[in-house]
């Protein structure tokens, strides 16, 4: 198996992770701005398939009609001439102070009217590129005090706003799903719909909940002290994992955006196993872009940011060859099979049993002996030792 990154990986970059000038709340940006044409060509050149950005990532905030007509031209023939993709675009609702309440979800309602015009304007862009995705990462919907939002007011809004947004791509055709990106915090206090089942449950209460998914960020989840390999699997089996955003993190602090794999290589190791051999006959268990939401971190210069972009595909290579050598070992299907975790797949009820059938069966509790099964072992410590030794090549 190639780690040499090719179209086929689906590898896509924001142009803000690249492009981030490592400007942060203690410190000045340590590297001048990148030209979004040369970040096209440079990605396409290492190997990634697609980019994507937020509506001011490409053109200024309040930049003038025909400089922003001619700032996408200049975009589109860089991806004409690499032919690199725009699997999904997103809008920036959190820079400008105007947002600092949040878009959809402001006390002010002004401002809510005027979040809208701004993303409907960016899903005309999203279809003039061929986007598929439209990311809505709720940074600044939230809150610090308690008694300063009415969280299921809010709700309404988020809802009413989502399901603009959606009558609007039906009514124009433009075929756009949503994926709510979730997030616990930063930059607010707290933010609305701050992990994958918060934003899960949401979504079955907007009026197409079938147009609607998630982008679950690894270090967002584990900001909040979950495990992301987990929340992949519910998004997988509700059917809403409709883009993802891989980076590394370690565990709950601020949100360090590393380089995936970076942060917790066990679970990263899991998630590309699940991504890739977790499907329908051990195939890919998801078919959209693998997209990293990184930050090239504030120590690098513009050299060490083309190395650490080419790191993440790098990574997610390397664990999906480790995945692979994991599974083709004899001794680990021989612990898989020790562990029982096949069994899991066989219903808990034979075919057309009751409740009645059920309870007829002494086998299955008169007879039973739980002493003696409480005391039988699940040897998984086992297999997961060999999962570390296969991730360290040990094996
Ligand atoms: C963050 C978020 C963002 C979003 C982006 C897309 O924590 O800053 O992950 O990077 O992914 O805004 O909408
Ligand atoms: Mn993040
Ligand atoms: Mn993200």
């Amino acid at each position: 198996m190639s780690v040499q990154p090719t179209r086929e990986d689906k590898f896509s970059f924001g142009l803000w992770t690249v492009g981030w000038q490592a400007r942060d709340p203690f410190g000045d940006a340590t590297r001048p701005p990148l030209d979004p044409v040369e970040a096209v060509h440079r990605l396409a050149d290492l190997g990634a398939y697609g980019i994507t950005f937020h509506d001011d990532d490409l053109v200024p905030f309040g930049a003038p009609a025909p400089e922003r007509d001619a700032t996408i031209a200049r975009f589109r023939k860089a991806l004409d001439e690499t032919g690199l993709t725009v699997p999904m675009i997103t809008t920036n609702l959190f820079t400008h102070p105007v947002f600092k309440d949040g878009g959809f979800t402001s006390n002010d309602r002004s401002v809510r009217r005027y979040a809208l015009r701004k993303v409907l304007r960016n899903m005309d862009l999203a279809a003039e590129l061929g986007a598929e995705t439209l990311v809505l990462w709720g940074g600044r919907e939230g809150a610090e005090y308690d008694h300063a939002k009415d969280v299921r007011a809010a709700l309404d809004r988020y809802r009413e706003g989502l399901d603009l947004l959606a009558q609007y791509s039906v009514d124009s055709r433009y075929g756009l799903r949503f994926a709510i990106e979730p997030k616990p915090n930063e930059p607010r206090g707290d933010i609305l719909l701050p992990t994958v089942g918060h934003a899960l449950a949401f979504v079955q209460s907007l009026a197409r909940p079938e147009l609607f998914g998630v982008n679950p960020e690894v270090g967002h989840e584990q900001m909040a002290n979950l495990n992301f390999m987990h929340g992949i699997a519910q998004a997988l089996w509700h059917g809403k994992l409709f883009h993802i955003d891989l980076n590394g993190q370690h565990g709950p602090k601020f949100d360090q955006d590393l380089v995936f794999g970076h942060g917790d290589l066990i679970n990263a190791f899991a998630l590309v196993d699940l991504l890739e051999f977790g499907g329908p006959g051990g195939g890919r268990a998801y078919d959209g872009p693998r997209h990293f939401d990184y930050k090239a971190s504030r120590t690098e210069d513009a050299d060490g940011v083309w190395a650490s972009a080419a790191a993440n595909m790098r990574m997610y290579l390397l664990l999906k060859e480790r995945a692979a050598a994991f599974r083709a070992d004899p001794e680990v299907q021989a612990a898989l099979r020790a562990a029982r975790v096949d069994e899991l797949a066989t219903p808990t009820l034979g075919a057309g049993e009751t409740y009645a059938d059920l309870l007829a069966d002494r086998s299955a509790f008169e007879d039973f002996d739980p002493d003696a099964v409480g005391a039988t072992g699940y040897g998984f410590v086992a297999l997961h030792q060999l999962a570390v030794e296969h991730l360290l090549r040990a094996r």
